[in-house]
Order: structure tokens, then C-alpha cells, then sequence
């Protein structure tokens, strides 16, 4: 059941038809729990109350399925305006996004022109700019465009999945280069990445205590809590400084422990997506916690006082449809 629950959310953050409505209806189906605003100004006021606490963030204006030179370009105008905004209000704060946002899929020289305005912007007010790591069929193309850029910019990191069993080989590649290191949220064949999560926490573990005992900083991104306190320990007994690593999460995950580890001293990172095309990540969100739809299911159908509200029925009923849909798909295929 989990794995078909899993599938299902995945199938549905690959459907380009419903991420392009989706960017239409606004915030539906409980989504503004996990995805911070709409817009650069809406989610300001987050980044400063983390800050506050001494919590850097990372911030991601989504996109995703761009296949047109003009929304590429626009995609890159948002960010650099963002760029901007990070410096005008001094956010303590970086920027996340995805290349195939600045058409990867499109032109890969047009893609590394948006990307080199990016960081050129970026690194003139001193903001670090991470490379998220997408599907498998982007992975090589990510390295080999990071490895171009790394040329002219040292203001750039990207993504490795522990699922994949070339992260630890790639490790040694990417010594000298800021990374943050991930499970895997998308579905790999089991020719690329592992299928088991034993091996995929076990692989995780490897990774980062690899790059923990070397010099460059990592940013350990998960939200368990085993993991967790096994790193803390492995860091503790081998005299790993604090400052040469973070942990991060999603925002609207674990808010207490994201407070909770800031207290403790360890760098801390919340990464903060905001925007219209809410729809592929939130979906992926969905996919890797049964629980995260509970979540949204109670926001969506009862009120604060446990009243039954009547018009997310509608949004109810969409998604038991599209799951119908997507189960006479799959038995046609
Ligand atoms: P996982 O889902 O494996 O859960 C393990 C255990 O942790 C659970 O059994 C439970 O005990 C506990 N747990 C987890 N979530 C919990 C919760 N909300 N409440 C209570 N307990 C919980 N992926 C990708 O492919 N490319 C990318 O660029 C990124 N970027 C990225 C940035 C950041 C900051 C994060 C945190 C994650 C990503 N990811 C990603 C997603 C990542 O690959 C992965 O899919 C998710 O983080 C889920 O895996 P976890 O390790 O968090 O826990």
C-alpha cells in the first residue's frame, strides 16, 4: 500500500497537464502548509522570523516542466529579483533552484546564460546559489553544467541522492565543492538507485560521514531523527566542527526540531519554496509521508473547532478521481 500510495503521488507530480492548471488555481488542497507564499514579498516576513532564531534559510521559487525559452527567461528574471531582495532586506539566506527551471531541457548553452547571470548577480552580494538535484536523466548533465560553471564561480553547490549507487563514487569528484546531501525524492529504476530503505539510510550515512571528515561544508538535509542523532554522535567523536556543516528541512516539517537543533548550536538551514507552481513539489511531499496527506486531509476537510467543511469536499473528491484515473492508466500500460 505504501508503495502504491508513493507511486501514485509521484505519477501525479510528473503530470504536465496538472502542473500547468495547478499554477491557475491558486494554493489548493491543503498546499500552503508545506509551500511559504506565492511570491519573493509574501515570504520575507518567514525568512526574517527564522533568522531571528538564528536560522539561515534557502529559498526556492518553484518551477518546474519549462519547455519554452520565454518562461525560462522569466524564471530567471524572478530569481535574480530575489537575489536582490535577499541583499536589500539582508536575509541571511540562499537561493535553491532547479535547471531545468532555466531550460536545461530546452538549450543547455541558454541554460548555463541564465545560470551565469545568476551567479554573477549572486556573488556580488556574496549568496551561494545550490543546484537541486532532479531525475536521473538530468543527474550527468547537472554535474557536467556545475563542472562548466565552476570554472568562473565558486559560488555554487549542488544535490547528491543517497538513492543512487554513484553518489559515494561522485563524492570524490565533488571533494572541493559545497553539497547538500538527500535520499532521493523522485522514482529510480533499480538499475540506478537503490530500492530498499535500509540501503538508501545506509548509503545516506556513508555519504555524509565521508564528507564530515572532510574540509568542505555539507549540508545534511533530512528529517530523521535517527539519522540525525547517529551524525551528531559520529561529528562529536570525531571533532567535526560545527561550522563546517548544517542540517537542513523543508519548511513546515518538524518546525520544533528545526528550532530545537538551532538551540543546540548546530547550523540550521530551512529551505523555503514559494510560488504558483506549487504543484510537483507538494505532490512529492505527499509521496514520501502518508502522514503528510493525513496532515493536509484535516486541514482541508475540518475547521479549527473539528467542524466539517463542505467545499474542500470538491478538492476531496478530485484527488480520489485522479487516483481512479491514474489506476486505469496504469492498467492500460
Ligand atoms: P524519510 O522520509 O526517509 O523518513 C525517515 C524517518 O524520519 C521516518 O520514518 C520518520 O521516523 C522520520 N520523519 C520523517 N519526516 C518526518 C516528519 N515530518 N515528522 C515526523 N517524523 C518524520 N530530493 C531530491 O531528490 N533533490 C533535492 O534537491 C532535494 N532537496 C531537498 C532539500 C531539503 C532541505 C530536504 C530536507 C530534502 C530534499 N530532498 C531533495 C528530498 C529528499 O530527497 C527526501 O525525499 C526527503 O527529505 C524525505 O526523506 P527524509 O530523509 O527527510 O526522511
Amino acid at each position: 500500500m505504501a508503495n502504491l500510495t508513493r507511486d501514485f503521488f509521484i505519477g501525479l507530480s510528473n503530470n504536465k497537464i496538472l502542473n500547468a492548471n495547478a499554477k491557475k488555481w491558486g494554493f489548493k488542497l491543503g498546499a500552503d502548509k508545506f509551500v511559504a507564499g506565492t511570491d519573493i514579498n509574501s515570504v520575507v516576513g518567514v525568512v526574517k522570523e527564522l533568522n531571528k532564531h538564528g536560522i539561515s534559510c534557502t529559498l526556492d521559487n518553484l518551477g518546474e516542466f519549462i519547455f519554452d525559452k520565454s518562461e525560462a527567461a522569466q524564471a530567471k528574471d524572478d530569481i535574480l529579483e530575489m537575489i536582490e531582495k535577499i541583499h536589500e532586506e539582508k536575509l541571511d539566506c540562499h537561493v535553491s533552484l532547479k535547471m531545468t527551471q532555466l531550460g536545461l531541457d530546452i538549450d543547455q548553452d541558454f541554460c548555463i546564460n541564465n545560470m551565469s547571470e545568476i551567479l554573477t548577480a549572486a556573488a556580488k552580494y556574496d549568496i551561494f546559489v545550490n543546484i537541486d538535484m532532479e531525475k536521473y536523466e538530468h543527474y550527468q548533465k547537472t554535474l557536467d553544467v556545475l563542472a562548466l560553471l565552476r570554472k568562473d564561480f565558486t559560488n555554487v553547490g549542488t544535490v547528491l541522492q543517497s538513492y543512487l549507487y554513484r553518489t559515494v563514487d561522485d563524492l570524490e569528484d565533488l571533494k572541493d565543492v559545497r553539497l547538500r546531501l538527500v535520499k532521493g525524492a523522485y522514482k529510480e529504476s533499480e538499475e540506478v538507485a537503490f530500492q530498499n530503505q535500509e540501503e538508501i539510510d545506509a548509503n545516506f550515512i556513508k555519504a555524509c560521514e565521508i564528507r564530515l571528515l572532510g574540509d568542505t561544508f555539507t549540508s545534511i538535509a533530512t528529517h530523521d531523527h535517527h539519522i540525525i542523532n547517529e551524525l551528531k554522535q559520529f561529528a562529536k567523536e570525531n571533532n567535526v566542527p560545527k561550522d563546517n556543516f548544517e542540517f537542513q528541512m523543508l519548511y513546515g516539517f518538524r518546525t520544533e526540531m528545526q528550532y530545537g537543533l538551532a538551540e543546540e548550536g548546530y547550523n540550521f538551514c530551512t529551505y523555503i519554496p514559494f510560488g504558483n507552481d506549487w504543484f510537483g513539489y507538494f505532490m512529492r511531499r505527499l509521496a514520501e509521508r502518508p502522514q503528510n496527506l493525513q496532515l493536509v486531509m484535516k486541514d482541508t476537510f475540518y475547521t479549527k473547532d473539528n467542524k466539517l467543511k463542505k467545499s474542500p469536499l470538491i478538492a476531496g473528491g478530485a484527488l480520489i478521481g485522479l487516483f481512479a484515473l491514474w489506476r486505469i492508466k496504469k492498467k492500460k500500460d
